[in-house]
């Protein structure tokens, strides 16, 4: 079980009993799950980092299901951990104790696409990846990408406001998704499935579900805004001396790639190490402190590359960047994007990672890597950074051999004190899940929580919705 340091005692709801699973298998025939081997992997976060210990996985295939057995949690007082592609990174996606778990990864049908507004309407336990391949058919594309699109679920993305690789460009889920369909955790169905542009008739609800992380209702079905498929894709990896030119080499872009522009990411030479050693990826230039993948998408490839081009031959006479390779092509594209989306994969290989995702003013992220690689010295196995550059958005992340409890101890709160003395947030994109909770309020005051503490108890008056989880202890 989790450590009592991150786990509250575990509240009092009614424990799973004969009765209930006679309820479940009728609703759910064949797939109410309590062969503890299928239900293992559920308990486990994909970090594994934090385990619970629930018995039952139930896998609704429809809203109506989801809305028979919330209502039934509800009224026996049974905690709930909704589910998707678990590949949540702050231990919000597995039971605490035996809360069940309610799997949407059947929930994955596509229910409607709209080519000319470019609306897609689908389940949320679509599979983020089978989405994108869906679009790309009809010419279109998702407005966010991640490294865990192979399993991450669309639900589980709207729950956790996911942020990514293309937020740059196409903003956040709060402007690119359109309608939600909630189930509330009285069993209620909440029809926010608008597929509008524009709808102004009071209150947004759906904002409310956005990054809520399983606390206040489960996202059955979403529609979201896709844009069209770029007709010419670049992407470009760079190799800087200091962070400070890595960040004039994002202002020079910015101003000479503009509209095209749409990823600037980075890592930087310790996140090559782990790449070359555990993955056995090759650098694809000369070694460099730090790495830049900026992926440029337009409508036409003449323009595009003139502009990419214009941009590199600056870039390199005014000595911003050392070394560089280019890709047109979709296998050296993949490559090149490989280079940044498996770092979360290295780490794991490198030993127990703790993991940070941190806001700050862009150019203070590189300084917090190297404040903490002094502050722990010897300590830490590896110290490395990387993240979202375009968005402010650092990973800061640290690794030992094995869990050590004085190392984070080492780590937090210095982590978040720094993130706070700059106005920065301690969770940019991952949420708050079991392991941030009780930081929240380095980033938020406590009247901001005490109106997210009443919203719940509106929602959830018994709080069976993904307990532990989000909401700092001392709301409860
Ligand atoms: P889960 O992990 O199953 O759940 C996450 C949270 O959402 C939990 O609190 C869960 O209770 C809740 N939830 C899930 N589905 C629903 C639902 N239908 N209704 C209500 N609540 C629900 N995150 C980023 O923001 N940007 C990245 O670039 C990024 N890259 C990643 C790369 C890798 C390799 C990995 C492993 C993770 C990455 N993540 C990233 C984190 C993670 O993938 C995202 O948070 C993702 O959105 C989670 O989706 P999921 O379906 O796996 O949700
Ligand atoms: C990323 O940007 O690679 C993800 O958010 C995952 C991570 O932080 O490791
Ligand atoms: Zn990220």
């Amino acid at each position: 079980a989790s450590s009592p340091a991150t786990a509250p005692r575990r509240l009092p709801f009614s424990r799973v009993a004969v009765e209930d699973l006679t309820f479940f298998r009728k609703t759910l025939p064949g797939r109410a799950i309590t062969d503890p081997d299928l239900v293992q992997s559920s308990n486990e976060d994909w970090l594994k980092s934090v385990r619970g210990s629930s018995e039952v996985l139930l896998r609704p295939q429809t809203t109506q299901e989801v809305s028979q057995i919330l209502s039934y949690c509800h009224s026996r007082n049974l905690a709930v951990n909704p589910q998707g592609g678990n590949t949540g990174l702050v231990g919000g996606s597995v039971p605490v104790y035996d809360e069940i778990v309610l799997s949407t990864s059947l929930m994955n049908s596509i229910l409607s696409f709209d080519k000319i507004s470019g609306i897609l309407t689908c389940q949320a336990g679509c599979v983020l990846e089978n989405l994108s391949l869906y679009l790309e058919e009809r010419d279109h594309i998702m407005p966010l990408d991640l490294g865990a699109k192979g399993s991450c679920q669309i639900g589980g993305n709207v729950a956790t406001n996911a942020g990514g690789l293309r937020l740059l460009r196409y903003g956040s889920l709060h402007g690119t998704v359109l309608g939600l369909e909630v189930v509330l955790a009285d069993g209620q169905v909440l029809d926010c499935l608008s597929t509008l542009r524009k709808d102004n008739t009071g209150y947004d609800l759906k904002q409310l579900f956005i990054g809520s992380e399983g606390t206040l209702g489960v996202i059955t079905a979403v529609s979201i805004l896709c844009p069209r498929k770029p007709k010419s894709v670049n992407v470009v990896f760079l190799g800087c001396e200091t962070f400070d030119q890595l960040l004039k080499t994002f202002q020079l872009c910015k101003g000479m790639l503009g509209e095209i522009l749409s990823a600037f990411e980075f890592l930087d030479s310790e996140c090559m190490r782990l790449l070359n050693t555990h993955l056995k990826l090759a650098n694809p230039i000369s070694d460099c402190p730090f790495y830049i993948v900026i992926e440029t998408s337009g409508s036409d490839s003449d323009h595009d590359s003139q502009k990419l081009h214009n941009f590199l031959e600056e870039a390199m006479t005014s000595l911003l960047v050392t070394d560089g390779t280019v890709a047109t092509e979709e296998s050296k594209i993949k490559t090149l994007w490989s280079m940044r989306e498996r770092v979360t994969e290295a780490l794991t290989h490198d030993g127990f990672t703790y993991k940070y995702d941190i806001s700050l003013p862009v150019e203070r992220i590189y300084q917090l890597v190297t404040d903490m690689r002094q502050h722990l010295g010897k300590r830490a196995r590896s110290v490395v950074g990387y993240g979202h550059v375009g968005d402010g958005n650092l990973h800061l992340n640290v690794t030992s051999s094995a869990k050590d409890p004085a190392l984070l101890a080492s780590i937090e709160p210095f982590v978040y004190e720094w993130a706070a003395k700059f106005q920065g947030s301690i969770s940019a994109e991952h949420g708050l899940g079991l392991k941030k909770r009780n930081y929240i309020y380095y980033s938020k005051s406590r009247p901001a929580v005490a109106i997210m503490g009443k919203m719940k108890t509106l929602l959830d008056p018994k709080g069976i919705l993904n307990p532990y989880k989000t909401l700092p202890d001392d709301l409860k």
